[in-house]
């Protein structure tokens, strides 16, 4: 009990004013496409030309992105990942991509990405190699900061393999002041403390400064397992990341895999819900170009994409587990709340969850609008404090409701929020 009051004094505490990374850029979590989880490091473009790490992967994610409504959703970066480069640099020692597989080289993908309103992601590492064991920038940074700025790249993801993890920090602090001195705009996404944390306890404070976002735990696969691991690390961890979050710089609980081939669709509503709550950077792998619809509606459901972008940028965190389910929520703009409810029971069908228990639900004192957006969007009208309502929750599926406070105030509040209620109304109809 303690836990989440003590978290909400932190917040309130620290929030707001923490130093981020002053480059302007990250204000809300990052949305986009990133190839790693689905493709992975698919180089053989002869056996594989249409999934394989080659220029035209990227083009076409980014057609569809426009064509499929993605952009209008928010979705805006395009990412390269691992794998991408050539084996060497060239003679006067800059990264390169791989000449067989990005003939028209990363310049031009930039400015095509571009040419449709959409913004270019490429990957490095912190260390000797990359993960996958291609050049890392150790040693390189401001020639490979100058580099990306040189290509017009617009957002740089920086793994941690083959480091020291003494100087872990040092390299991603040394890499932010590299992108800072080219002059670019260029949104910088670290893995600083993941490669701390088994050693050390990370200094927020200090990655904050330095990066827009950063990942803190092992890679998401295309499973619940995966999905699950990260929430339980989060959660045991919230009293220490959830103060570093806002704008400018969020915690990243790596990609959405929603829309592949490992998360059933309740288990991919709770990954959306969840990503939602916890502010954290909306960036999917999945193939874009061939998705099912439903996968796709819950990607490009605007309700929730208000959640996860609302501009209080108060990262949420979990505030109960009761009987099974967890209670994960999140404070938006307008004294607004989303409550999630997560039913971690893996057998059987839908059980019922008394809302009252919801901790945030204190919010309803006296009364509230409540909207109900997973698994089906519905309003569920004006509640009290004491209301008998009970959610249904899906096995291994979460159910994702915003509540805003009425006050009992007929001439003040309540009537600028019927006004705003009335507006919502009519354009959601
Ligand atoms: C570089 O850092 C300074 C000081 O923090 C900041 O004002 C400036 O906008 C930064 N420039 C870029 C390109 O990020
Ligand atoms: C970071 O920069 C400082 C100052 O230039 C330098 O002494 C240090 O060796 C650099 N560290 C890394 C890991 O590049
Ligand atoms: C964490 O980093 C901040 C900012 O760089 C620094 O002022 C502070 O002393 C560091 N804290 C610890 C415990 O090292
Ligand atoms: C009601 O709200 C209005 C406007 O916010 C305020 O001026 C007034 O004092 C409030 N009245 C009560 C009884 O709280």
């Amino acid at each position: 009990m303690c836990r989440s009051v003590c978290l909400l004094a932190l917040l309130v505490l620290i929030s707001p004013t923490a130093d981020a990374l002053d480059n302007g850029l990250a204000l809300k979590p990052t949305m986009g496409w990133l190839h790693w989880e689905r493709f992975m490091c698919n180089i053989d473009c002869d056996k594989d030309p249409n999934n394989c790490i080659s220029e035209r992967l990227y083009m076409q994610m980014a057609d569809v992105m426009v064509k499929e409504g993605w952009k209008e959703a928010g979705y805006e970066y395009v990412c390269i990942d691992d794998c991408w480069p050539s084996r060497q640099r060239d003679a006067q020692g800059r990264l390169q991509a791989d000449p067989k597989r990005f003939p028209g080289g990363i310049k031009k993908l930039a400015n095509y990405v571009h040419s449709k309103g959409l913004k270019l992601g490429i990957y490095a590492d912190v260390g000797k190699n990359t993960c996958a064991g291609y050049p890392g920038s150790l040693g390189y940074y401001e020639t490979d900061a100058q580099t990306f700025a040189d290509w017009d790249v617009d957002l740089l993801k920086f793994d941690g393999c083959y480091m020291d993890w003494t100087l872990v920090g040092e390299g991603y602090v040394n890499m932010s002041k590299a992108l800072n001195k080219t002059g670019s705009s260029i949104l910088y996404s670290c893995e600083w403390p993941l490669y701390e944390w088994e050693f050390k306890q990370p200094n927020y404070t200090a990655i904050r400064e330095a990066c827009n976002h950063w990942r803190n735990f092992a890679d998401v696969y295309d499973s619940w397992s995966s999905v699950k691991s990260i929430l339980e690390w989060t959660a045991s961890h919230q009293d220490i990341i959830v103060p570093a979050a806002g704008p400018g710089g969020w915690n990243d609980p790596d990609m959405l895999v929603i829309g592949n081939f490992g998360l059933s669709h309740a288990q991919q509503e709770s990954q959306m819900a969840l990503w939602a709550i916890m502010a954290a950077p909306l960036l999917m792998s999945n193939d874009l170009r061939d998705i099912c619809p439903r996968s796709k509606e819950l990607l490009q459901n605007r309700h929730i994409i208000a959640i996860s972008q609302d501009p209080l940028g108060k990262q949420g965190y979990r505030t109960a587990k009761v009987d099974n389910f967890e209670v994960w929520e999140r404070t938006l703009s307008k004294n607004q709340r989303a409550i999630a409810v997560l039913n971690q029971q893996e057998i059987g069908g839908p059980r019922g969850f008394v809302i009252r228990a919801a901790p945030g639900w204190k919010i309803c004192d006296p009364q509230c609008e409540v909207t109900q957006i997973l698994p089906q969007y519905k309003e569920l009208g004006v509640q009290t404090l004491h209301t008998k309502m009970i959610l249904s929750v899906n096995p291994s599926g979460t159910t994702l409701l915003t509540v805003t406070p009425i006050s009992s105030n007929i001439t003040g509040l309540n009537k600028l929020y019927w006004r705003d209620t009335v507006k919502r109304k009519h354009t959601i109809l």
